[in-house]
């Protein structure tokens, strides 16, 4: 087995003013094991403080209001019970020394009427989804959301900043807010899915409105030093959505704002998440740049490169998600070079402990 022990990239680090055990961090992995009223299980404690080995974990997109639900069996950050729940992953995870985000979600369109009571989903404009949403009952076919009027925009402000608020009572030592995958921020960035007239919509500065003001919200609450931005300006899925038409000076504008914020980091999905690499419209290294705080690259990443994307300076800390599930001990074994296990679909999502907690270390 190659000796990785030296590899730069598991040496300690700093991120801002957080000492990181490396430069691996664990990526956003929704598991929907939480019950109907959005509780993450008690098993949630071994999952998470298994991995506490990662640099930062950060948690699974958890959903900031009951409007926020895309997809079944997830967690929420809104209510009592859903914050005392957290307490104890949390804690598992500092006992282990480890560092933990919440990412902050709130899906837009990407949800159904039987997650939201039987109302419509909300999106910028009522543009359908093309694909399928996981509700209780199984998948079932997207609907034609409905778009928000401009006054119910203030209160969905106001949602991120009691689940940052909440996050912060869980114990959690920052917060990501999910702007990726085509989720409510991403559909008020993109001129394929926000056609709106407001001040919300048109201009690029109207379409980074709403996102913007969101983690504003958020950043009262925590300030720069521990909030963070995921952003994914070449993914598609899920909805079969179209890539933003002027994507590099829409997402660089969006980039040169976050920055200007003094964030602690953007985290950069490359090309298309789980598929591809490849974007031809979107020059990662170049959105880099525009950025002062820490950038946390992700996609099909293995430690080879990102021991060469760390040499050519593009990126700070790599994300990794899928290599996570079956091995709790990624850091370990990619230390010692020993063969990654590998998790079987069924075990993604839905279920209990079994194909969640129980995968063994090497
Ligand atoms: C089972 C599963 C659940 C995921 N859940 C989330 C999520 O909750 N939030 C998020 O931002 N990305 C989520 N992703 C995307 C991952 O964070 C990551 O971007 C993607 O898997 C590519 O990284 P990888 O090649 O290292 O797996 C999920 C991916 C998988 C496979």
């Amino acid at each position: 087995m190659p000796d990785r022990l030296s590899s730069p990239v598991l040496q300690p680090t700093t991120l801002g003013g957080h000492a990181l055990k490396n430069r691996i961090v664990m990526a956003p992995l929704t598991r929907s094991r939480s019950n109907d009223r959005g509780v993450p299980p008690k098993f949630a404690a071994d999952y998470y403080g298994q991995r506490a080995g990662a640099g930062l974990i950060i948690s699974e997109a958890t959903n900031i209001s009951p409007q926020a639900v895309g997809y079944a069996l997830t967690p929420g950050i809104w209510s009592d019970e859903q914050v005392d729940a957290w307490r104890p992953t949390v804690q598992a995870v500092h006992d282990r020394g480890g560092l933990f985000f919440l990412q902050l979600w709130h899906t837009g369109r990407i949800s159904h009427p039987d997650l939201q009571g039987g109302a419509l989903p909300v999106a910028p404009s009522a543009i359908r989804p093309i694909g399928q949403a996981f509700t209780k009952d199984g998948m079932k076919d997207h609907v034609t959301p409905r778009a928000l009027e401009t006054d119910e925009i203030p209160p969905i402000v106001e949602d991120y900043r009691r689940a940052a608020l909440n996050a912060k009572a869980a114990g959690f030592d920052g917060v990501e807010v999910h702007s990726a995958n085509n989720y409510l921020l991403e559909q008020f960035v993109r001129d394929s899915t926000n056609k709106r007239s407001d001040c919300y919509g048109g201009s690029i500065e109207n379409r980074l409105r709403f996102p913007l003001e969101a983690i504003d919200a958020v950043l009262s609450v925590w300030g720069p030093e521990r909030v963070g931005v995921r952003l994914s300006p070449a993914t598609t899925m899920p909805g079969e959505t179209p890539l933003d038409s002027t994507v590099m000076e829409t997402y660089g504008n969006y980039v040169d704002a976050l920055s200007a914020r003094g964030l602690l980091y953007i985290h950069d999905i490359e090309g298309v998440t789980q598929q591809t690499r490849d974007a031809p419209d979107v020059n990662f290294p170049a959105l880099r740049k525009r950025f002062r705080g820490a950038y946390i690259a992700n996609n099909q990443y293995t430690l080879d490169l990102a021991e060469e994307v760390l040499a050519k300076g593009d990126a700070d800390l790599f994300s990794m998600g899928r290599p996570f599930i079956a091995n709790p001990d990624l850091v370990d074994r990619l230390r010692t070079g020993a063969p990654l296990a590998e998790a079987p679909k069924q075990y993604w999502y839905g279920g209990g402990s079994v194909g969640y907690s129980d995968w063994p270390t090497m």
